[in-house]
C-alpha cells in the first residue's frame, strides 16, 4: 500500500486509550507522516474518548446494543470509519471483532495491536493466558486484520520479560509500555514508506 505523505488515521478504541495517546503525541511531529482524523469507539464514557476530545478530534460511538444485529452494527461502524476516508485504520485496544462488511470495505488498511506474541495467546486475555502458561517472555504484536481472531499478517512484534512476581496487571502494564513504542514506530513507517504483503510477509516500502 502506498500511503500519502500525511496519512489519515482513524483510531478505534474501547478503554483507557494510552495507545491512542502515544499516536496523538507522535502525530504532533510533522515529520511523523500521519495524523489522526477521527476516533471511534464501541462504548461511551471511556478515557480514550476523553483523550480524543481534548485533542479536538471528531469522535463517534457505535454500540452493538444500538443495532438489531451484529451485521448492522458492523455496517454502521464501517460507514462511520469510511466517512473519514482513512489511509489506515488502527484498532488500538478496540475490544470487538470487526466483521465481513467492515473488512470488505477496508481490508488491507486495518491494523490491530494485541498484547501477546502471535500466534500464541490470541483473544482478549493474552497477558493472563501467557502468565498462566508460565512463559518467560511475551510481548505485543501489530498485525493486519483479517477475518480470524488475531491471525493476520504480522507487521511488528516486541518482546517483554515475564518476572517471577508478575500478576496480570503488572505484566500487562509492562507489555503496554513496549506496545506503545512498537505501535508508534510501525504505524509511522507504514505511513511514511507504505507496505506490501506477500505470502503473509509484511514489508515496509
Ligand atoms: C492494549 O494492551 C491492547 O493491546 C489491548 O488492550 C490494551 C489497550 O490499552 N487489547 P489502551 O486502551 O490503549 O490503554
Amino acid at each position: 500500500m502506498a500511503t500519502p505523505s500525511n496519512a489519515r488515521l482513524v483510531v478505534l478504541v474501547s478503554g483507557s486509550g494510552t495507545n491512542l495517546q502515544a499516536l496523538l503525541d507522535a502525530c504532533g511531529d510533522p515529520e511523523y507522516g500521519a495524523r489522526v482524523v477521527a476516533v471511534g469507539a464501541d462504548r461511551d464514557g471511556i478515557e480514550a474518548l476523553a483523550r480524543a476530545d481534548r485533542a479536538g478530534l471528531p469522535t463517534f460511538v457505535r454500540k452493538l446494543s444500538q443495532f438489531s444485529s451484529r451485521e448492522q452494527w458492523d455496517r454502521a461502524l464501517a460507514d462511520s470509519v469510511a466517512a473519514f476516508d482513512p489511509d489506515l485504520v488502527v484498532l488500538a485496544g478496540f475490544m470487538k471483532l470487526v466483521g465481513p462488511d467492515f473488512l470488505a470495505r477496508l481490508e488491507g488498511r486495518v491494523v490491530n495491536t494485541h498484547p501477546a506474541l502471535s500466534p500464541s495467546f490470541p483473544g482478549t486475555t493474552g497477558p493472563a493466558d501467557a502468565l498462566a502458561y508460565g512463559v518467560k517472555v511475551t510481548g505485543a504484536t501489530l498485525f493486519v486484520v483479517d477475518s480470524g481472531v488475531d491471525t493476520g499478517p504480522v507487521v511488528a512484534q516486541c518482546v517483554v520479560t515475564v518476572e517471577d512476581d508478575d500478576d496480570v496487571d503488572t505484566l500487562h502494564e509492562r507489555i503496554k509500555v513496549a506496545e506503545r513504542r512498537m505501535l508508534v514506530d510501525a504505524v509511522g513507517r507504514m505511513a511514511r514508506e507504505g507496505f506490501t504483503i506477500t505470502d503473509r510477509k509484511v514489508r515496509f516500502g
